[in-house]
Parts: structure tokens; sequence; C-alpha cells
């Protein structure tokens, strides 16, 4: 198993105020789950973070969230109290139990860095599916990666008077370095600085889809902000059918 790549223990406690309640990607996860899935009951999200897309798709399904932080596992058991939350490697994670639907989004799986991480998830994801099950998961695609690498840095203020600097560098092997740079404000004139690094890497289309079909029968891509995937498509969402 490679290096661990997950970062957010400095982060984790900044990611709501800054990613905001992620409630129109939980509008789309969900109209994906409708159009594929109708009768699922049960979800479990992969890498589920602070919780929101489980607060978000809790009135509608049974649902349980896997993540390998303890800091941002420890921001969703306030958000979403009684949800079941496991900490554990999307890798090798074995809850011994299985879902109608596996979720891994919002760049999650462009965190593990070799392609053989993205394999384990998927024979992992399949091992928690039942038949007729659904796995949606999106990725950061090689294109955006290589034309984020470099440019302006993404500058946010929030909280009180709080700023978050993100710059993203290239990193060895086709991956690149979200710098996170998170100005904490103490007083008027007084600023803690936090430091968080996180790596990110894609890979094409194509292999991504070659890899899925051993484990899934049909599988779909979309994205989005266009009819159909292009290979200027940015963010691209996979929905593969058990
Ligand atoms: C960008 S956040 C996404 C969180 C959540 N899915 C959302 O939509 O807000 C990425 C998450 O992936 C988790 N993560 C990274 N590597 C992981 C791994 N190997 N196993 C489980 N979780 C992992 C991180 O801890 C982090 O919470």
């Amino acid at each position: 198993m490679g290096r661990v790549v997950t970062g957010y223990g400095v982060y984790a406690r900044f990611y709501d105020a800054t990613q905001g309640d992620r409630a129109e990607h939980a509008t789309y996860v969900r109209s994906l789950l409708k159009k594929h899935q109708p009768r699922a009951k049960t979800v479990l999200e992969l890498a589920c973070g602070t919780g929101s897309i489980l607060k978000q798709l809790q009135p509608h399904y049974e649902v349980t969230g896997v993540d390998l932080s303890k800091e941002m596992l420890a921001v969703a058991k306030k958000k979403v109290p009684g949800v079941p939350l496991f900490q554990s490697d999307m890798r090798t994670v074995d809850l011994g139990e299985r879902f109608d639907v596996v979720l891994c989004v919002y760049d999650s799986i462009n965190h593990l860095t070799r392609f053989r991480d993205w394999e384990a998830v998927f024979r992992r994801t399949r091992a928690h599916l039942n038949g007729g099950g659904i796995f949606l998961f999106d990725i950061n695609t090689v294109h955006r990666l290589a034309a984020s690498s470099g440019g302006a840095p993404f500058v946010q203020w929030f909280g009180d008077g709080d700023l978050m600097v993100i710059e993203i560098v290239d990193a060895p092997r086709g991956a690149v370095d979200w710098q996170i740079n998170v100005f904490e404000r103490l007083s008027d004139s007084t600023y803690r600085l936090h430091l968080e690094e996180i790596r990110e890497v894609s890979f094409p289309a194509e292999r991504i889809r070659g890899a899925l079909r051993k484990h899934f029968t049909r599988i779909w891509t979309y994205d989005a902000r266009r009819s159909r995937p292009s290979p200027r498509s940015e963010r691209l969402h996979f929905v593969c059918r058990v």
C-alpha cells in the first residue's frame, strides 16, 4: 500500500466555512441516483469528509460514512449525529455490509496517487454493493489539474476576516499539490497561518473505464456542465452498475 496522502488534519476545522454546505453538488448526485437507482434505500459514502453530502442525502436514504481523517470525521459526527461513521482507508475498507449505492465524490479518489490504489477502491466498492447496486464517483480530470497548476492563486475571504489562499503547483509524476494557506484572524492586525498540502493525481477517462469494466456491467460518464463529456471537461461523474 502506498504513502497515505490524506492531509485534512489542519484544514478540517476550516473546511465547512470555506466549502459551504455542498448543496448544489448533493442535488446533482441525487439527480443521478434518481435516474440510475430510483429504488435505492441505503447509501455508503467513501471519503465522506465532514459529512456535508451525508447530511443532504439523509432525509432520503439510510446513510453511512467512511473517511480516513479523524479530524474530518469529528466535524461529521456533530453534523450528522446518529449516522454510522467509520475511520477507514477506502482502499482496504471492509464493513461486512452491502449497500444499494456507494458514493465517492468531490475528487476524493484523486487523492490516491497511484492507479492501483484507484483499482483497490473499485474492488472494495464492488464488495460493498448489493446486486443491481450503483457506484457513483467523480474526478478532477487530467485536463483540469494540468490547467490549474501554476495559475493565479485562488483567494477567498471567509468567517470573521479569515483568509484562504490556495496555490496549485506541479508535483512529481504528473501530480499537483494544492497548497492551502489559511490566515486565521486573531485580532485586527494579527493572523495565525495554517498550512496544509493536498496532492491530487488524475488518469485518462478511458483508462478508468477499462478498470471499472472488470467489476461493473454498465458505465455512464457525465459532465454536469455540458451535454456530454469532452476533452475539456474539468470534472466527470462516473455511474457504474454492478
Ligand atoms: C475533498 S474532501 C471530500 C469530502 C466529502 N466527500 C465532500 O464532498 O465534502 C476529500 C476527503 O477524502 C478523504 N480521504 C483521502 N484519502 C482517503 C482514503 N485513502 N480513505 C478514505 N478517505 C480518504 C479525506 O480525508 C477528505 O475527507
